[in-house]
């Protein structure tokens, strides 16, 4: 998604902000213990932190997120990477190179997970992490998650300037295909990362629109994997006692109230759906009202369900759309005989949200007796659980903010990212 550069490196210091802030000096010493527990060193003034006069090289940073943007298969200013493409080959390349710059320990996983490590002083302690991905929908904005990983990167550089050591490990992710364009697979990286099975079996038979497997995909950018590796991407569940993902906001609320930074709170669990009605069709003018069994009509009035049963959710947290909706032979002088929905639905409460997708299943049901049409099909696709924030990490966003006078908002985010894939697999 498209935004704009100021916006982007505004948002791009709450990264480094993470990471450092605890040295800086407070009076409120809950907040200030809670800064040093996440960080793993004391806020203090005695120099064991980093010198307090330090700066993001923000320029720098905006030459790394414009060449990065040059790897695009469309023209500037749009960008176009898709996973496993040569401009996607690219750009990891570019990624990694930065991190073997800044003399971060570069690991890559079976599907192209890139960990860039820097070995903090207890090695032993479970690393903080921090990252977001690369990849980018067809003409799209150069920003997006790119900022989570070039903005991580900038952080680890303007730390290891000011001569800090890290008590606990920092370790710089980039996630592979957090975009689904490619494999119709959202967040593939980190939800193998978060070990679960059925998103590996998938993988072995997963193809693209032209018909390019997965694996051999995967082989064309240098990942030749054999089955048996997808495994081994899975997390171990110790291995980080954090995890932050900085993201360019993807609704207007922050950028319509001039607020700089939002601290993600909640992220809110996506649920989706795929429902067809199959009736008898005919003509529009031979056949009758009271003979037809109209597969468009049952769709709209589930569609219509929809709205209600989230509204009566009473929560402004519970959202649900029907963002496809087609109707066969789709002519204007034939009856709809079938009829297909795709319904989205999320809300930061896992069980509100599973009682209407009840309600749904409910009212197609319902629908079709009443209509007299068949509910041939009413599968649920992913319905994934929501992640809270974890508290330690939104005090110590809160903390910096107002350490460096910077507005910001606590919110839900709507839109999920590699993250809500992390909290679920990673701790
Ligand atoms: C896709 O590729 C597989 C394996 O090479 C082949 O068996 C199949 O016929 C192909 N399908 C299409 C639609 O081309
Ligand atoms: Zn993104």
């Amino acid at each position: 998604m498209p935004s704009k550069p100021n916006a982007a490196s505004r948002l791009v210091f709450l990264a480094f902000l993470l990471v450092i802030s605890a040295a800086a000096a407070n009076d409120d010493a809950a907040a200030r213990r809670t800064m040093e527990q996440f960080a793993g060193f004391p806020a203090s003034d005695d120099g064991e932190g980093p010198s307090s006069d330090f700066h993001v090289d923000s320029e720098g940073l905006q030459r790394q997120i414009d060449e990065l943007a040059s790897f695009s298969d469309s023209p500037a200013p749009s960008v176009t990477r898709v996973l496993y493409t040569d401009k996607d080959v690219q750009a990891r390349r570019y990624i990694k190179g930065i991190m073997n710059q800044l003399g971060l320990v570069v690991r890559e996983d079976a599907v192209g997970n890139i960990f860039g490590r820097w070995e903090g002083s207890e090695p032993g302690l479970g690393a903080v992490a921090t990252g977001s991905h690369v990849d980018a929908i067809p003409f799209s904005g150069k920003f997006d998650g790119v900022v989570g990983v070039l903005g991580a990167l900038e952080a680890i550089s303007l730390l290891k300037r000011s001569a800090f050591l890290p008590k606990r490990s920092l370790e710089v992710i980039m996630f592979t295909s957090e975009e689904p364009t490619r494999f119709g697979i959202s967040c593939l990286g980190s939800r193998l990362m978060a070990g679960i099975e059925e998103l590996a079996q998938s993988l072995r038979k997963v193809v693209d629109n032209q018909n390019v497997s997965f694996l051999d995909a995967a082989e064309s950018a240098g990942y030749k994997l054999n089955l048996e590796d997808l495994h081994s991407v899975f997390l171990k569940t110790d291995k980080y006692s954090a995890f932050i993902e900085l993201h360019i906001e993807q609704g207007p609320i922050l950028e319509k109230e001039g607020i700089p930074i939002g601290i993600v709170t909640a992220i809110a669990a996506p649920a989706s759906l795929k429902v067809d009605f199959e009736g008898n069709g005919g003509h529009a003018g031979a056949v009758l009202m009271p003979a037809r069994n109209d597969a468009g009509l049952a769709a709209a009035e589930l569609a219509l369900a929809v709205e209600k049963h989230v509204l009566e959710s009473g929560s402004i947290d519970t959202v649900g759309t029907v963002g496809i909706l087609q109707l066969h032979p789709g002519a204007i002088n034939s009856i709809p005989s079938k009829s297909h929905l795709e319904i989205d639905v999320r809300d930061i409460d896992e069980k509100r949200r599973n009682d209407v997708i009840e309600k749904i299943r409910q009212s197609a049901a319902h629908i079709s007796k009443n209509r007299g049409v068949e509910l041939s099909e009413f599968k649920i696709i992913n319905q994934d659980p929501p992640a809270l924030s974890d508290k330690s990490v939104v005090d110590a966003m809160e903390f910096a903010a107002k350490q460096l006078n910077l507005a910001y908002k606590k919110m839900i985010s709507r839109a999920y990212h590699d993250s809500l894939f992390m909290a679920r697999g990673a701790f």
